[in-house]
């Protein structure tokens, strides 16, 4: 399939939540176009199964390529650790789990790294074994351990916009303190909701704990295919990009989420779609 470089990117999350890793791209490459789909009528994925949540990742992706993107960027962990696929009907598939754990044991100087995420991603484990193995590829064969919490409540919060609020500082410390007593020195925001309320989770987790949000580790990613010919980059040159934002189900809530997670990046417009 031959890949014109004004194609965009297409994004892909259940909500709002994949908007802090679209805000990160859209900040790292300011001439791409972007196709951002929120599956907003089926959210939350994180409390459906693996076999459900795979066929909704499935569709969103099979519609996203149908609108004509040159690559595909699943910012969606729990839709991330049911889709462990580099390609889809030949199109690149980048996830947010590979990026975020290569950062994490950057970061890590205990080789103690904490997971927060949907009981979904908690329960595939999807993190531990990239973790492992990346870490075993860097030569590290022993010492490495994870500890993952399920967060679920943390969605809901963060779709409401409940950034740094006293019941989220409440819901984070209940979530967080589990795995400070496990002594980690990072912790891996491992739902795209999370970042949303990083100062609220931060506070839990106190200064020295790192927080890594996928955001930017899956910017860099995309960085390395632009730069190896993967993905055609569109010139500097071109005419102003657009950013199209899709939902499956446009609410005033999400257009005014999406606007403020966005800033200083504005949206194009808004489109209800049926997937
Ligand atoms: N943003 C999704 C993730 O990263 C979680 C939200 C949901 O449960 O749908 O897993």
């Amino acid at each position: 399939m031959s890949l014109n470089t004004d194609f965009p990117i297409g994004v892909f999350d259940s909500g709002v939540g994949g908007l802090t890793v679209l805000k990160a791209l859209t900040h790292k490459f300011p001439h791409e176009n972007f196709l951002y789909l929120g599956d907003t009528a089926r959210l939350p994925y994180g409390s459906k199964s693996p076999q459900t949540i795979r066929k909704y990742t499935q569709q969103a992706l099979s519609f996203l390529i149908e609108r004509k993107v040159k690559a595909l960027v699943i910012a969606c962990n729990s839709a991330s650790s049911q889709f462990p696929e580099k390609e889809y009907r030949g199109i690149c598939v980048e996830t947010v789990i590979e990026p975020g754990s290569l950062m994490a044991l950057k970061a890590t100087q205990n080789n103690r790294i904490g997971v927060l995420g949907t009981r979904a991603t908690v329960q595939s484990h999807a993190y531990e074994k990239v973790l492992k193995q990346l870490s075993e590829e860097q030569g590290h064969t022993q010492g490495l351990e994870v500890f993952s919490e399920a967060a679920p409540l943390f969605v809901p919060l963060a779709e409401e916009g409940w950034s740094d609020d006293p019941i989220t500082n409440l819901i984070a410390f209940r979530y967080v303190q589990p795995l400070v007593q496990k002594q980690v020195d990072t912790i891996i925001l491992g739902c795209t909701h999370y970042p949303i309320l990083q100062a609220s989770i931060q506070k839990a987790a106190g200064a020295s704990i790192t927080l890594i949000d996928s955001g930017q580790a899956v910017a860099e990613s995309l960085q390395a295919k632009f730069d190896s010919g993967i993905i055609p980059l569109r010139p500097s040159t071109s005419s102003e990009r657009h950013i199209q934002l899709l939902s499956t189900d446009l609410s005033s809530q999400f257009e005014m989420l999406s606007r403020q997670i966005l800033a200083p990046a504005i949206p194009s417009g808004f489109e209800f779609v049926e997937i």
